[in-house]
């Protein structure tokens, strides 16, 4: 079956087409890759410091054709070899929401064809498993695994038991870690979307140089806090006038370090936890945040010596390749792909609109 993806939830434009037959016959989920094209709103949204829903709806209507188009001419396909449609139905920006909905409506309407209506956040946890080296690293067994997702609107730890399976360990009980870098880069005069920004700018900085707080990080749940993080930045960068202009660079830095500091410490040790109290031995990462490079060694070094002390076990860490850590059409085709080989009956000639833009994962 050969399925295209359609994501349009936030400020990224994804198209891609899966063909299922590699994954079928037990090949790494990547071969299934037939094309794929993206188009980023960042630097539209950049001047405004933020994403604008109604720019980032009436981009994707500009955009979308012309990224189908590209998506099969690299399959070197046309539309009728098309078998189903997958679109991110939730959650995310309403407006954006029903320009891939009607796109992928109107498409599977004309052409005759099933659609099924996907979660964005099931796409990027599967999307580990689009890494190349994701079977070779695993074997068959690939459940049961913890995911950590962390994206610019979530953060969630989950134990997928089986595609279509999540149980919701804990979340974020006020801001995203995304959004913890995104306000922090504000504060610190950078640009959108902060991210890579902060994780930049944190390698100048010497650690160490402000007790900023790590809510939540001893708490009995699985839960995170990252509004109280926020405000210590903020108090901290009402210092900043104080400063002529290369001490204000030198205290940025400082503070951008021991802010990703703080986010990594409490997010690998609550990830730590879910994987001690599961007995998992497989944890993957999924969403933006999961591109960070400080997080990435926190984790591997965790990892690596895992299984070392005794009553620890060993576990490994699995990410998706850093060109779908964060939105793209491919997690969304491939979600689809794998819920509809799972449960033929999700495919439906159904054309009416329903779009989720607040949508649990673990209503599924
Ligand atoms: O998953 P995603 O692309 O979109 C959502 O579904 O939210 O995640 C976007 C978030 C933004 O908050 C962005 O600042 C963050 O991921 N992000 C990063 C990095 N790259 C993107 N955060 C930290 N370090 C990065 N390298
Ligand atoms: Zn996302």
């Amino acid at each position: 079956m050969r399925i295209l993806g359609i994501e349009t939830s936030c400020d990224e434009t994804g198209i891609a087409l899966y063909d299922t037959s590699p994954w079928e016959s037990k090949k790494p989920a990547h071969q299934g890759l037939l094309g794929q094209a993206l188009h980023s709103q960042v630097a539209m949204h950049e001047v405004y410091g933020g994403v604008v829903p109604e720019l980032a709806s009436r981009d994707h209507i500009r955009r979308i054709l012309p990224l189908l188009q590209e998506t099969l001419s690299q399959a070197k396909m046309g539309v009728q070899d098309v078998d189903a449609i997958a679109f991110t139905q939730g959650p995310g920006l309403a407006g954006a929401l029903l320009v891939g909905a009607s796109v992928a409506k109107g498409l599977a309407l004309g052409l005759n064809k099933p659609i099924i209506g996907v979660h964005h956040l099931e796409g990027h946890l599967l999307s580990p498993l689009l890494a190349e080296n994701f079977l070779q690293e695993t074997g068959e067994n690939i459940f049961p695994f913890i995911a950590l997702l962390v994206s610019g609107g979530h953060t969630q730890l989950m134990l997928v038991k089986d595609v279509g399976e999540y149980q919701l360990l804990g979340e974020t009980l006020d801001d995203a870690a995304g959004e913890a870098f995104d306000k922090t880069a504000k504060l610190l005069g950078l640009s959108y979307p902060g991210g890579p920004a902060v994780s930049a700018l944190a390698k100048s900085g010497h650690p160490g140089q402000f007790k900023l707080p790590r809510p939540m990080k001893h708490s009995k749940d699985l839960d995170f806090s990252f509004a109280g993080l926020k405000t210590a930045v903020l108090t901290q960068t009402k210092l900043l006038p104080n400063l002529d202009a290369n001490e204000q660079a030198q205290f940025k830095a400082n503070l951008a370090c021991d802010f990703v500091e703080a986010v990594v410490d409490v997010l690998t040790s609550k990830t730590l936890k879910a994987l001690d109290e599961t007995g998992c031995h497989r944890l993957v990462i999924a969403g933006g945040v999961g591109a960070n490079e400080q997080l990435r060694a926190s984790l591997q070094k965790a990892a690596d010596e895992s299984g070392r002390k005794k009553g620890s076990q060993k576990f490994t860490v699995h990410y998706p390749p850093l060109n779908l850590c964060t939105d793209n059409g491919a997690m969304i085709a491939f979600a689809g792909a794998l819920r509809a080989l799972k449960n033929p009956e999700l495919l439906l000639k159904d054309y009416s609109f329903d779009v989720k833009p607040r949508w649990p994962l673990s209503s599924l």
